[in-house]
């Protein structure tokens, strides 16, 4: 049995002979459990049909870069990040050159630039070809990016010349792509993208006080935020962690500065300022004790204490709207039981953020101090879904797409 069932294939088919023996792999693929999508570029159209890999794959082929949407609610972006694995098959000499100058003229080429998944590609050429100085310069460029190859196989081509260039059999790719599949298929984020940069981070939850023994507080356990400042960090940020009460160990490379209370927290943030990027990620307590008692509130059988409450300083909106310090990206997280879209579109606007990352907070998503989390991105430009992930995995999602947008925003 294959250890792969329930994993999704971005297959992008390229325009030659081989693209018939795609039909094959697709229907193999199913067989193992393994979704597939489909993508065709113009060419390959020409050697099949659109209709055949939509009947095989028993969904829409995408094909067109500027149907953003297309129809099903599927941008580019998440076209390529819903996969596991993006597999190219026939790559072309055309797709592979494309590949390794980073050309996105076309949806497949795109598509293939835009992934924060592993590629592997199914040369298929004519010999002469495959051995041409250009094409094994692109392969060597597209080995050291981390592409992984399955062929070309030697034999009789299609063009009837025999040597190195046929397209590797349906079984063959197939195994490859279930070795793939056993392991992790993230590109790792690349080191030094935030290098020279500054990121404050908070997390975990806040300690209000109600006398010297009780507070109000929160189930955050500090691991998301602690996981996306050690990612800042591994992206080579210097990074400010400004963490409420927590039981994990300070993030390796990381200043901490420890708080309890949530205008603590506020203080230590702004007078880490200025930053380049700043993410909230604490939970923190929406109201405090509008008088903290100073000795410990005696239980009375009669009569249980009533506690007036005041509203806690916004951590977030506060940055958010700051008008000489305002990091160039301000992100925040959205803790969500329901309601999820339209409540971090209203926070994203009413806190001035430039990112909000919404979470299901509620009993049965097990967020809260658990170790895996699954987010959805809100950003002006618009909504990305992940799925589920080990919270490790979210942030360094997190830190790259900050990390891209800070580097497009040229500040
Ligand atoms: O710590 P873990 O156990 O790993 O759990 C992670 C998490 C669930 C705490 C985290 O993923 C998360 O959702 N953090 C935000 C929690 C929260 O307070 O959400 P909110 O929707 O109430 O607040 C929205 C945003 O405003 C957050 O960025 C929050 O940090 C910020 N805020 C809220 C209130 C306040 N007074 N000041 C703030 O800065």
């Amino acid at each position: 049995m294959t250890a792969s069932p329930g994993k999704r294939i971005l297959l992008i088919i390229g325009g030659g002979i081989a693209a018939y023996k795609t039909l094959e792999l697709i229907r193999r693929l199913r067989e193992r459990g393994i979704s597939v999508r489909a993508v065709m570029t113009q060419a390959a159209q020409q050697f099949i049909t659109k209709l055949s890999v939509e009947s095989l794959t028993e969904t829409k082929v995408f094909d067109d870069l500027f149907a953003l949407t297309d129809g099903s609610g599927m941008g580019h972006i998440e076209l390529s990040r819903d996969a596991d694995l993006l597999a190219v098959a026939p790559a072309t000499a055309d797709l592979l050159a494309k590949m390794a100058q980073g050309l996105a003229g076309d949806l497949a080429s795109t598509l293939l630039l835009a992934t924060d998944k592993k590629i592997l590609a199914a040369p298929a050429m004519n010999l002469r070809m495959w051995l041409h100085p250009a094409t094994q310069r692109n392969c060597a460029i597209l080995k050291a990016d981390g592409v992984s190859f399955v062929g070309p196989e030697i034999g009789g081509m299609a063009c009837g010349e025999h040597g190195p260039g046929r397209m590797s059999e349906p079984p063959v790719i197939l195994a490859a792509i279930e070795d793939m599949l056993k392991h992790d298929t993230r590109i790792p984020l690349p080191a030094g993208v935030l290098e020279g940069r500054r990121v404050v981070v908070t997390s975990g939850p806040t300690h209000e006080p109600i006398d010297p023994v009780r507070y109000i507080g929160n189930r955050s356990s500090g691991k998301q935020g602690h996981a996306i400042a050690a990612a800042a960090a591994a992206a080579g940020a210097d990074v400010v962690l400004v963490s409420g009460p927590v039981a994990l160990p300070d993030p390796l490379g990381v200043k901490t500065l420890h708080v309890e209370t949530a205008e603590e927290m506020l203080k230590e943030v702004e007078a880490a300022l200025p930053a380049d990027i700043f993410i909230g990620v604490a939970a923190v307590a929406d109201w405090r004790v509008a008088k903290v008692s100073p000795s410990k509130i005696k239980k009375d059988a009669k009569q249980a204490p009533s506690l007036t409450l005041v509203e806690n300083p916004d951590i977030l909106a506060a940055i958010g709207h700051q008008s000489k310090n305002r990091p160039a990206l301000v992100a925040g997280f959205a803790a969500e039981s329901e309601k999820l879209e339209e409540n971090a579109r209203a926070k994203l606007a009413a806190k001035n953020c430039d990112m909000i990352v919404a979470n299901d907070v509620s009993e049965s998503s097990g967020v809260f101090g658990g170790e895996s989390n699954k987010v959805c991105i809100f950003t002006k430009a618009g909504k990305e879904s992940l799925p589920l992930m080990s919270k490790q995995e979210v942030a360094a999602h997190l830190v790259a797409k900050l990390a891209a947008m800070l580097a497009g925003s040229g500040r």
